[in-house]
């Protein structure tokens, strides 16, 4: 179980040098955020996603999740208005942090505050066949396997797997909405 109490925050600028050391290769900033990235991960990249998290309907929004006011977790959701699609996208936590079962309860409370909005219907996510850790946790959150595209993604001279997992609004149980008696 993690050390302390994981808390859920919109990610800001000033979490940005929290998380520029976390991707130590070309794969594992592609095995995090898709191969459109340019490594080394710098502050210019995550603050042009920041840039979209603003306005009435951003295109995404990105939270922080922090333990004793560290920065412990990242995840990001690209936001499909029209659809009431979400892509929980850029999940990561801090390596100082990880193999601690802390990536299930920051990505519950994404969950939850995504679904807490009633115009989502549904949340889907990539994820490489083999990350076995990041596909244990969204197994255990309730995402179902949809499919694999094979051969998809094209990095250094190897070809990556990815799979599909989605989550409907009807799969979540009654309760999962519900903190502290209210509506979150
Ligand atoms: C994926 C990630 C977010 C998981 O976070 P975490 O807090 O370290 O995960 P946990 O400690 O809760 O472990 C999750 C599960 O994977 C297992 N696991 C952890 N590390 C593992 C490893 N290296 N190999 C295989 N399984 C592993 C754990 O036993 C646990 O399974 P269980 O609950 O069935 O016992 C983290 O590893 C990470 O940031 N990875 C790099 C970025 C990334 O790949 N993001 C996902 C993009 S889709």
């Amino acid at each position: 179980m993690p050390i302390a109490p994981v808390q859920l925050e919109p990610f800001a600028r000033h979490h940005i040098g929290g998380m520029l050391d976390w991707f130590p290769t070309a794969e594992a900033l592609a095995q995090w955020g898709g191969t459109g990235l340019r490594f080394p991960l710098d502050a210019m990249q995550l603050e042009a996603m920041l840039a979209s998290t603003l306005g009435e309907a951003p295109e995404r929004w990105m939270f922080a999740g922090t333990v004793g006011g560290s920065l412990a977790g990242h995840a990001q959701i690209a936001l499909d208005w029209e659809n009431g699609v979400g892509r929980l996208a850029r999940v990561a936590v801090n390596p100082t942090f990880r193999g601690q079962g802390l990536a299930d309860p920051f990505l519950r409370q994404v969950v939850t505050r995504f679904f807490a909005d009633a115009r989502f219907e549904r949340l889907e996510l990539n994820v490489y066949t083999f990350n076995t850790a990041a596909i244990r946790t969204y197994l255990k959150l309730g995402f179902v396997e949809e499919g694999v595209r094979r051969s998809s993604a094209k990095v250094g001279d190897v070809r990556w797997d990815t799979a599909l997992y989605g989550m409907l609004r009807s799969d979540l149980p009654a309760t999962a909405l519900i903190q502290n008696g209210k509506p979150t």
